[in-house]
């Protein structure tokens, strides 16, 4: 796992905005995975902006989102579908028809998320997805106990997820206790991955998913088992990692993953 540790979020949507580029540029029908969450708005000004002078082209790309609320539909103010078309597809005029999320209205969920994971295996599958942390370790809307080979699924949201989501609802109303998310296993499939995490309240979560054992405890800590993953934090997300990685710009991490691997190599 590779670590890039700057000062300020902005930094990071700047690394972040990079790799996309980057990728866009290698492959300009790339398929890419896309979280929502305060996290990434940087992240999307910043594409915005580099589309707008001409940098950036997502004309030929294709995006899968990695969650959608059960029960809102995409004008909701909370869902993340109306997100992703106010934030990103409609800035970038991104054809409809290329821009994927699960359909949180869908009168069978069950068959609309193995119906989703079809559509991104008929895609190709993902070759850069980006992603988020929750402050429990959650990616996508993957809670602990998710099961690290899980597919795109229906699930319950932790009620830690609920409070720290509800400042996107109007008021009085609770958000939805249930998502469809693309399973952790899902989300390793992917030919890289970029996960972007910044503020002290992610500090707790970012240690035991890079210094702990990969556990469904921790969803996180899979990325772990991933071989091309590059985490990008700002100083304050990284407070609570060991120093020797917190100060260093760039880093090859030795994670748990890496540790374990090691030591059953030598006893072999
Ligand atoms: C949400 C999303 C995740 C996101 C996470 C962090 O629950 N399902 O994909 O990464 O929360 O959000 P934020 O960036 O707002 O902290």
């Amino acid at each position: 796992m590779e670590l890039i540790v700057l000062k300020t979020p902005e930094q990071c949507a700047n690394a972040a905005a990079n790799l996309v580029e980057e990728q866009l540029n290698r492959k300009p029908d790339s398929v890419l995975g896309l979280p929502t969450g305060k996290t990434s708005l940087p992240l999307y000004q910043e594409l915005v902006r580099r589309h707008r002078r001409g940098q950036l082209r997502l004309d030929r790309a294709t995006t899968f989102n990695l969650d959608e609320y059960l029960g809102l539909g995409p004008d909701h103010p909370a869902s993340f579908a109306r997100y992703m078309r106010e934030r990103l597809f409609a800035p970038l005029a991104l054809p409809p028809g290329q821009c994927h999320l699960p359909d949180g209205m869908a009168a069978d969920p069950c068959a609309e998320a193995e119906g989703y994971e079809a559509r991104i295996r008929e895609a190709g599958g993902i070759d850069l997805q980006l992603l988020g942390i929750g402050i429990n370790g959650h990616i996508g809307f993957n809670e602990p106990g998710a099961p690290l080979d899980s597919r795109t699924r229906v699930v319950n949201l932790c009620s830690s997820t609920l409070e720290a989501n509800r400042s996107h609802f109007p008021p009085g109303e609770a958000p939805p206790a249930q998502a469809i998310t693309m399973g952790v296993g899902t989300i390793l499939e992917a030919r890289r991955i970029v996960l972007l995490a910044t503020g002290r309240a992610k500090a707790h979560a970012l240690h035991a998913a890079i210094s702990g054992p990969v556990s469904p405890e921790v969803p996180a800590s899979a990325l772990q088992r991933h071989p091309n993953c590059v985490m990008i934090l700002d100083a304050a997300a990284a407070s609570d990692l060991p120093p020797a990685i917190r100060t260093g710009r760039r880093h090859a991490v030795t994670t748990s993953r890496d540790r374990e691997r090691r030591q059953s190599t030598d006893r072999s």
